[in-house]
């Protein structure tokens, strides 16, 4: 595992587009796995600035998603598939039918086995929740889970509230990649930034690798970078 601690949310960010720029060019026809939520706004910004000076393409790339909500409209503006066009998708050259969110309407082992097909998730962005969890894998999901439908824990439904209108719009129901399904991934990137996230970090990269803690499962990966803003750093040691 290897920790970068840095200042602030801007140099997180740059650290991150730098290290994903390079794998993309290392990596040009690869699966690349994005993640959703306020922590990589930035880093997907600066990929775009990245694609426009022409020093990465996303014409090869294939693209899985770690999560999506289950029950809203699609199109609606809090859907994670809406979020990627917003903030990536939209404005790179990846092909339409190269994108891929895991689905609630189809067989969820489906979105696993397309992985497998494709050799694998060359690399996977990480956020964190404030609980923990990875994807929508809250506490008490099972190492060895793969891709289905969970239910989500009350603490996410009122974290992400304020990206509704109100708590009672926020879904009740997801559908994730699993903790198996993100540890299988060859490269992981975990990102962290804000006092909110500090205590999760320390039990994911500090604490007893537990199913109660789900980004603890990380430590046991090969290959992961982990980087983190001041807050987000303060309580390791
Ligand atoms: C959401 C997503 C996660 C994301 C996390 C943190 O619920 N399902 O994939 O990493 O919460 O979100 P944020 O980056 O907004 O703090």
């Amino acid at each position: 595992m290897l920790i970068e601690k840095l200042a602030n949310y801007e140099q997180v960010s740059s650290a991150a587009a730098s290290i994903v720029s390079d794998a993309i060019s290392e990596h040009p026809k690869g699966l690349f796995g994005f993640a959703t939520g306020s922590t990589p706004v930035k880093l997907y910004e600066l990929l775009i600035a990245s694609y426009q000076r022409g020093e990465i393409s996303f014409e090869q790339l294939t693209t899985v998603n770690l999560d999506e909500y289950i029950g809203l409209p699609s199109g609606h503006e809090q859907s994670y598939s809406t979020f990627m066009q917003q903030h990536l998708f939209g404005h790179v050259n990846v092909r339409s039918n190269s994108i891929h969110f895991p689905k609630a309407d189809t067989n969820p082992a489906i979105f696993d086995q397309f992985i497998q097909d494709q050799g694998g998730i060359e690399m996977q962005i990480l956020g964190l929740g404030s609980n923990g969890h990875i994807g929508f894998n809250e506490p008490g999901s099972p190492f060895d889970s793969r891709t289905r439908i969970v239910d989500l824990a009350p603490s996410t439904i009122t974290d992400n509230a304020r990206f509704f209108d109100s708590v009672e719009d926020v879904p009740r129901q997801a559908v994730t990649m699993g903790i198996q399904t993100i540890m299988d991934a060859h490269r992981i990137i975990l990102l962290a930034c804000g006092p909110g996230k500090a205590e999760a970090v320390e039990r994911c990269l500090l604490g007893p690798q537990t199913e109660e803690v789900p980004g603890s499962c990380l430590q046991s990966h090969s290959d992961l970078i982990v980087i983190l803003d001041e807050s987000a750093s303060s309580k390791l040691t």
